[in-house]
């Protein structure tokens, strides 16, 4: 039998997942899906919990003959690499072909996945087209991959533009997610009330300013955003900082990344390191469209949207919350785990590290570094205890 393997951390499963599991069947001559829901990464707030993730594919796919679920991976202690799933798959399944399903966004990274020359030749890939990713650049990686003797074939699929973090941000501001997430799992989120532990600003507020934000900056731009208040809200929880406002300084806080400066000249209280800086002028402008647009006149909210690019001496609580979100939300590079724990633990100790992390990124990178940074470190370096 052909089994086709699609993992993933299905925080919610949605219509998006069941299309292209179907296509796989009808298009690659594959007999069963095997939907595999990853274990919870190290830091748990991450994601849903895995118990709710696993009900919510199982009932999602339960109308299915052709579609199985299984626990392999949330049953592990620990998250698990590609490799140690699939060999455990090849003990259990020792008579049948066995697929790994992955995104053509996926190609670039394979060869750095843990054993990597040893998972292309344990299974064969199916490779999905994606809407970020040209055919024409997924079939030269699928050519060199195949030189090295691995087994892939590529699928142009349907491209539903769906994904689980616009639904859940759905789910936050009341807006429907009937016909993307199938009706059973819609009454599962609805009943244990997933996604829902959001701010109590009134909804048709949240709802203007998150698309107001999201038509001012470019996607990957608001894919960080999404990312920073997921992790501000999360560091707000722990720290018992005010969600509303949490919120409101994560969603705003780069909104002016992509505008033109020269227009505020003037009306923007820019000091003259920041004069210099085109990058560091989107703090306090973003904060002025803030105020601008949605008449927001808390100094609080507005502080932390204008100080986040470089720091000010005694930050609030929420100041910090934001600077650091910045910092660590999910999206971030490898390398920052330490700090990203430091977060939840202690905000000022977590401070003194993420100021001088970014100031042998600002050197690294051979900018000049702002004259508050080394002032900031000083403040912080009291939190620290050698
Ligand atoms: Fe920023
Ligand atoms: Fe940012």
């Amino acid at each position: 039998m052909n089994i086709a393997i699609l993992g993933g951390t299905f925080d919610p499963i949605h219509t998006g997942h069941l299309a292209i599991a179907q296509e796989v069947i009808d298009k690659m001559n594959i007999d069963k899906i095997l939907f595999i829901p990853s274990g919870n990464p190290p830091h748990k707030n991450e994601v849903t919990s895995k118990e709710d993730r696993f009900n919510m594919t199982k009932i999602a796919i339960m109308d299915n003959p052709k579609f199985e679920i299984s626990d392999i991976e949330i049953n592990k202690q620990n998250f698990s690499y590609t490799i140690d799933t699939i060999n455990d798959l090849h003990h259990k399944y020792i008579e049948d072909n066995l697929f790994f399903i992955i995104g053509a966004d996926n190609l670039k990274f394979i060869s750095n996945w843990k054993d990597s020359k040893n998972l292309l030749k344990k299974c064969s890939f199916i490779v999905l087209s994606r809407p970020d990713v040209s055919n024409e650049d997924a079939l030269k990686y699928l050519k060199d991959f195949k030189k090295q003797g691995a087994q892939m074939k590529y699928l142009e699929s349907v491209l539903l533009d769906i994904s689980s973090s616009n639904i859940r941000d759905r789910v936050v501001m009341d807006q429907s997610i009937k016909y993307i997430v199938p009706e059973n799992v819609i009454q599962y989120i609805n009943k244990h009330g997933l996604y829902k532990q959001y701010p109590t600003l009134d909804k048709d507020l949240i709802n203007s300013m998150y698309y107001f934000v999201k038509s001012k900056i470019p996607k990957k731009r608001f894919i960080h955003t999404q990312g920073v208040v997921q992790m501000a809200l999360e560091l707000a929880k722990i720290h018992g900082e005010n969600l509303d406002k949490v919120y409101i300084g994560a969603l705003f806080h780069d909104i002016s990344k992509k505008m033109h400066f020269e227009e505020y000249k003037g009306k923007i209280d820019w000091d003259s390191f920041e004069i210099e800086q085109d990058h560091l002028k989107h703090g306090k402008l973003g904060a002025y469209i803030l105020q601008q647009h949605f008449n927001v006149n808390n100094e609080d909210i507005l502080n932390s949207i204008r100080f986040h690019t470089v720091g000010r001496p005694n930050m609030s609580r929420l100041e910090k919350i934001i600077y650091l979100a910045d910092m660590v939300e999910y999206g971030r590079e490898d390398g920052i785990e330490e700090l990203r724990e430091l977060c939840r633990k202690d905000l000022d100790k977590a401070m003194y590290l993420a100021l001088i992390i970014s100031k042998d990124y600002v050197i690294g990178k051979g900018q000049k570094i702002h004259p508050i940074v080394d002032k900031l470190i000083n403040e912080y370096k009291s939190y620290i205890h050698f």
